[in-house]
């Protein structure tokens, strides 16, 4: 018989782990080459994919009646998320970061149960950034609870947006992307106060959940980059919207996903229509 996973026990291991990780990467960082994956601006290194391993075994070895999602052994439609208790792993998320030095890469290690983000874990062992929750049960940076943000007034006019440019820089969706950053910046349209590209999506999360960055927006997430994060911010009031509507499975590849801090419900909801309404192409819903 099987018996419901023990979420404290769970989210305990992933710390331990995201520690033990956390000390590879900053000892390695700045000093690894890389290669290619799909073009010269998408990039890993074999610390991406030592850390993987390493992760995979220790999680196999522990929890061995669980999936296991992880980037660098990710095959589309084969390691498909399902409603088994599933760790999704990225294990360096902020690549380009890692190998020239600057310190925001981390390593984000999520759970979900039937699809759902449940455990969260992000650690920046730069900056010492241990980000953790349990859905339900509160988000904490180290040791300390974040606060929510649901009384917090946020709009877009006066928001610090995350945005990244991702690694397909050619075609329609590059198009889209750019002419949306120029909409979000420019006086005509959205006039958010600035943008931020920082070049890792669970730090982006992680610091729109303590509400450091008011938004974080991108066309092309995959699970790996989001189900840790996702945890976090819903326990602090912050909402993530898939740019599918109707679809909220984060198994599905290459999502545009918004990701927006607690504020006063009435004004989050204008702040993400009015988020859309400056997404271009394809980006956009109706
Ligand atoms: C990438 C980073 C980057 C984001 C990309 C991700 P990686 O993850 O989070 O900020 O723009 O979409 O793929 O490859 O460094 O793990
Ligand atoms: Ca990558
Ligand atoms: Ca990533
Ligand atoms: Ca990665």
């Amino acid at each position: 018989m099987s018996t419901s996973p023990n979420l404290p026990e769970i989210k305990q291991f992933l710390i331990d782990l995201a520690r033990e990780c956390g000390t590879i990467i900053k000892s390695k960082s700045g000093k690894e080459t890389y290669s290619d994956k799909l073009n010269s601006v998408d990039l890993v290194t074999a610390i991406d994919k030592a850390v993987e391993s390493l992760v995979s075994k220790t999680i196999k070895e522990k929890y061995p009646e669980y999936q296991f999602i992880g980037e660098e052994t990710h095959v589309p439609g084969v390691t498909a998320l399902s409603d088994v208790p599933t760790f999704i792993v990225d294990p360096i998320d902020g690549t380009t970061n890692f190998i020239h030095n600057f310190p925001y890469s981390c390593i984000s290690l999520g759970f979900t149960i039937n699809k759902k983000p449940t455990v969260g874990v992000i650690y920046n062992p730069h900056l010492n950034l241990m980000f953790h929750a349990i859905k339900g049960q509160g988000a904490y940076l180290n040791e300390d609870k974040l606060p929510s943000l649901e009384s917090r007034p946020i709009s877009l006019q006066s928001s610090i947006v995350a945005l990244e440019s991702g690694s397909d820089r050619s075609g329609e969706l590059f198009d889209n992307k750019m002419q949306t950053f120029r909409n979000l910046l420019s006086k005509e349209k959205g006039f958010i106060h600035g943008f931020r590209s920082f070049g890792s999506a669970a730090m982006n999360i992680a610091h729109v959940a303590t509400g450091q960055l008011d938004a974080y927006w991108e066309g092309g997430c995959h699970s790996w980059d989001v189900t840790a994060g996702w945890v976090i911010l819903e326990e602090v009031g912050g909402v993530a919207v898939c740019g599918n509507p109707g679809e909220d499975d984060i198994g599905v590849d290459n999502r545009v996903f918004l990701f927006v801090r607690g504020g006063v419900k009435e004004e989050q909801k204008k702040f993400i229509q009015e988020f859309w309404s400056n997404c271009q192409g394809t980006l956009k819903y109706e």
